[in-house]
């Protein structure tokens, strides 16, 4: 039963962190192309936004490490989950520098610089497809 619960959450957090990730780039690039700095709702649903994408990855390392010790005690997963678990650590950082430079820009009253943001977006799509390459190579049976 624990196993079937965790991965529920683990599934669950993958829905919640992408659509996070999908919708926060939409918006980026809207503003990008408009040429736009985010009005002060749409800069409160980043954040809003980003405080959820955190959570999940948290609650995504939280599952996977248990996982990992009910699952696969003491087993070497291999180099596929190595870069799994870099791409995670990754996205773990990304999304708090984007976090916290969402939370500093809504305090000083100041839109979300993008010159800063976009690199974010950039480098977690690239992290997530090493989780994602990872995740379909380690658990490939
Ligand atoms: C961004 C973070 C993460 C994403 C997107 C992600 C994604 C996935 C996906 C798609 C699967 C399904 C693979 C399959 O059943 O074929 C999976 C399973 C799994 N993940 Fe993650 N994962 C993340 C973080 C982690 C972390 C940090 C750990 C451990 C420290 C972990 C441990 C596991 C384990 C043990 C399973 C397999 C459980 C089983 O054998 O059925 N994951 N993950």
């Amino acid at each position: 039963m624990e196993i079937y619960t965790l991965k529920f959450l683990h599934f669950l957090a993958i829905f919640i962190a992408g659509g996070v990730g999908v919708g926060g780039a939409v918006i980026q690039s809207v503003h990008a192309k408009a040429k736009q700095a985010p009005s002060p709702l749409v800069g409160r649903s980043m954040q809003i936004l980003g405080f959820l994408g955190l959570g999940s990855l948290v609650v995504l390392w939280l599952s996977g490490l248990r996982l990992v010790g009910v699952i696969y005690p003491g087993a070497d997963l291999g180099t596929a989950f190595i870069i799994k678990l870099t791409g995670a650590s990754a996205l773990l950082i990304l999304s708090i520098l984007a976090n916290l430079h969402i939370y500093k820009s809504s305090k000083n009253k100041t839109p979300p610089n993008a010159n800063f943001m976009k690199p974010i977006t950039s480098l977690s799509r690239v992290a997530l497809v090493f989780v994602l390459a990872g995740a379909v190579v380690t658990f490939n049976n």
